[in-house]
């Protein structure tokens, strides 16, 4: 018997919820030890589909944990609020007196010189409607812009920091000095504009609106211009999928490949989540692990690049 004639132990399902973004996984429970196999299959289905909802699954924290290990290394945050005995554990809240903070297109902590491999995010109390989380494609994103823009972004670099943070630890009464330590601990990295894959060496756009600063070496007229159509591409439908969080819904996402936006349209309702974040390795950029070139596709966010003037949509 080969390898591929061997009997699958895995009943997992994939269920894919948008052309090129985001599937539903089935026949998995997470609160069970999984198989090597099983294993390899959501790894499988998170490259294909860059971000993985599973639903009804009643879990504790300690498989939260679990399962996000099978995928790597965990990394404590910094800034945000640990669950208390977990440092692992993001405990986010809002209410009436905390407003969601998440609704900006980003990849989880780019500040970090070797940013996330991927979320793993639960949900524990949701409003009645509302809270939705919105993921975007950024390889389908890249592949949209036209030539004269991936030309300019190719091979360039920009500047990350954590300034949002910055305005929390100033709440919290840390002072001037204090933050410029913490500024040692997290000097700003400097990452590809866009990032090659480090495991599909598919190329997707790597700035984010909530932590780039500026694209290196350019001048700031131009690095604003070019980050602002970079930062337009997420928001363009035809490039997400949405999940509607129902109670025990999981999703997992791949930061590599994926932007998230976090709608804060429920104040003053509760939203809490628990995020688990993957520890990733030093972003990059290299055009020869690009596979072949994928069939088009009418869309592509020509649409508004047209309608801003770009001359040179293909
Ligand atoms: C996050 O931005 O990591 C949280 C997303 C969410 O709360 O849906």
């Amino acid at each position: 018997m080969t390898m591929t004639d061997a009997p699958r132990t895995s009943t997992v399902t994939i269920e894919p919820q948008s052309p090129t973004i985001g599937a539903e996984v089935g026949g998995v429970d997470l609160s069970t030890e999984l198989s090597a196999d099983t294993i390899a299959e959501i790894r499988r289905a998170l490259l294909d589909w860059k971000v993985l909802f599973f639903r009804d699954q009643d879990i504790t924290t300690e498989q939260h944990l679990a399962f996000a290990r099978h995928f790597g290394d965990l990394e404590v945050h910094p800034f945000g609020a640990s669950k208390p005995g977990h440092d692992e554990v993001l405990a986010i809240t809002h209410d009436e007196n905390s407003p969601g903070l998440e609704n900006g297109w980003h990849s989880d902590v780019t500040w970090r010189q070797e940013p996330s491999l991927g979320s793993v995010l639960r949900l524990l109390e949701g409003p009645a409607i509302g809270g939705d989380t919105l993921f975007a494609d950024m390889y389908a994103a890249y592949d949209g812009l036209p030539d004269s823009i991936k030309e300019r972004v190719d091979g360039a670099t920009a500047r990350h920091d954590f300034t949002r943070f910055k305005i929390g630890l100033r709440k919290q009464g840390k002072t001037e000095a204090e933050i410029a330590e913490v500024e040692k601990q997290f000097p700003n990295p400097h990452h590809p504009v866009i990032r090659t894959h480090p495991e599909t060496g598919r190329k997707g756009i790597y700035v984010n609106s909530a932590f780039t600063k500026e694209i290196d070496g350019m001048d700031a007229d131009e690095s604003d211009r070019l980050l602002q159509l970079l930062y337009t591409q997420a928001s363009y439908p035809e490039y997400q999928v949405r999940l509607i969080w129902q109670p025990n819904t999981i999703a997992f996402w791949d930061n590599r490949s994926v932007q998230h936006y976090a709608a804060s349209d429920y104040y003053p309702q509760v939203r809490r989540v628990e995020r688990v974040t993957i520890v990733g390795d030093a972003p990059y950029y290299d055009a020869s692990q690009a596979p072949a070139e994928l069939p088009p596709r009418p869309f592509m966010g020509q649409i508004e690049l047209r309608r801003k003037g770009y001359k040179h949509v293909r």
